[in-house]
């Protein structure tokens, strides 16, 4: 599978995200006037250091949700647990006004502030891309607004919350009927999250990843505007955002492709030793005309009792299973796909034939 983007491809949008950091932030800066969504409190004559500078005008501001100066060790960490990046303070957003005003604050305070802005859905970045240093962690699973909205007819789509999980759209479409059509294997993962990489599963190959199921954004920019983007909407905008790693805005709500949810799924899984056989089965069944609705391919490390427990899918008594397929080799290849079906149209399953 081809979720986990090559190091050089995040090392690179590292030093973008600080270039374009630099660049948003590079405005000129008039101290006096930071940040005030609240009544201006006259600074003293001679300017404090940068610092209490910042501390005193994010600190006067208010929120529907709150601004937290401590307790944030959870905002240094991610998946990854190899970047602990300490952030100045973590906003816990009730509102998307709480999102733009802090960055109109932030944005007015100018380059020499040196304050960075992340969003962080999961945190399950491997590389602190939620993370920002000495800057402002925004926690978007604290915006639960608006909620979910479901739209039936002949294009279905949801609008969620960028800090909803997929795994919560998952339960919620169901009961209309309706899935999204296309997904990441794994769905403790926020929405805005996965819009800012690609989100890739086994529908991509016919859908596209999901930042190619999205009909619309609604985002914070880099100065604070609330935009909505589309195709036909400040599209430059909606193309940047989408697998933007959260350098080009702040995603506060996405308009979500639907289709009708599948009743039931035939799910078959091929382990392969020889590399050649598992791409070569594998290209073929994606440029099959009548093919399965999902494909995947894994690798498999195969270390002592992984590949048993490997996703619970080989379960360690089944004698039949992966415990049986002999390999020399420490490295094996697994072919997932599923093939959708309603068990009360009498359209035979077992007699797809794609070999
Ligand atoms: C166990 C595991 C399984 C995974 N499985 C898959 C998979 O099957 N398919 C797949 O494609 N990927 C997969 N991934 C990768 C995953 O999609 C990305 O790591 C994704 O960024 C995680 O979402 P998150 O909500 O944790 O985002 P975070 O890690 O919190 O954020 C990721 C990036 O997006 C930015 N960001 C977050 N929210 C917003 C927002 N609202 N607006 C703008 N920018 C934002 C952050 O600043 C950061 O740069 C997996 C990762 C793990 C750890
Ligand atoms: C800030 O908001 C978060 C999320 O709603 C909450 O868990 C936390 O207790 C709040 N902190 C303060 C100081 O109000
Ligand atoms: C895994 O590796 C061991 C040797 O380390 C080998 O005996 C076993 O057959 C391998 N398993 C599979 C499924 O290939």
């Amino acid at each position: 599978m081809i979720t986990a983007q090559p190091q050089s491809f995040f090392q690179q949008k590292n030093i973008a995200l600080r270039l374009i950091l630099v660049f948003v932030l590079g405005f000129t800066v008039n101290r006096e006037h930071l940040c005030s969504n609240q009544p201006f409190v006259t600074p003293t004559a001679s300017l404090p250091s940068v610092p209490s500078v910042i501390h005193s005008s994010l600190a006067k501001m208010s929120f529907d949700g709150n601004l937290s100066f401590e307790n944030f060790e959870h905002a240094a960490r991610d998946f990854g647990n190899r970047y602990h990046i300490m952030p100045y303070a973590v906003l816990y957003p009730k509102s998307v006004s709480d999102i733009s005003s802090i960055i109109k604050c932030i944005f007015q305070m100018g380059l020499t502030s040196d304050l960075t802005v992340a969003a962080r859905g999961r945190g399950h970045s491997l590389q602190g891309q939620a993370q920002a240093y000495r800057g402002v962690v925004i926690i978007m699973e604290s915006l639960q607004v608006p909620k979910m909205s479901f739209h039936n007819g002949e294009v279905p789509y949801v609008d969620v919350s960028a800090g909803e999980l997929w795994i919560s759209i998952l339960h919620e479409s169901l009961k209309h009927g309706l899935a999204p059509k296309s997904w990441t294997d794994y769905l403790h993962l926020t929405v805005g999250g996965t819009l800012s990489n690609a989100g890739i599963s086994g529908q991509a190959f016919r859908h596209g990843p999901q930042i190619n199921n999205v009909y619309e954004l609604k985002v914070v920019t880099g100065s604070g505007q609330e935009l909505t983007c589309s195709e036909d909407q400040n599209t430059e905008l909606f193309h940047a955002v989408l697998g933007g790693l959260g350098q080009f805005g702040i995603i506060t709500q996405a308009r979500i492709a639907l289709e009708a949810a599948p009743k039931k799924v035939k799910w078959i899984r091929a382990l392969y030793s020889d590399f050649s056989a598992f791409t070569k089965d594998q290209e073929h069944l994606i440029s099959s005309e009548n093919t399965f609705d999902y494909i995947e391919g894994f690798v498999i490390i195969n270390r002592t009792g992984l590949l048993n427990y490997w996703r619970s899918s080989f379960k360690p008594k089944d004698p039949v299973q992966a415990n049986q397929f002999s390999s020399e080799g420490r490295i094996l290849f697994c072919l997932e796909v599923a093939k959708y079906f309603n068990p009360e149209v009498p359209d035979n399953i077992d007699q797809v034939r794609v070999f």
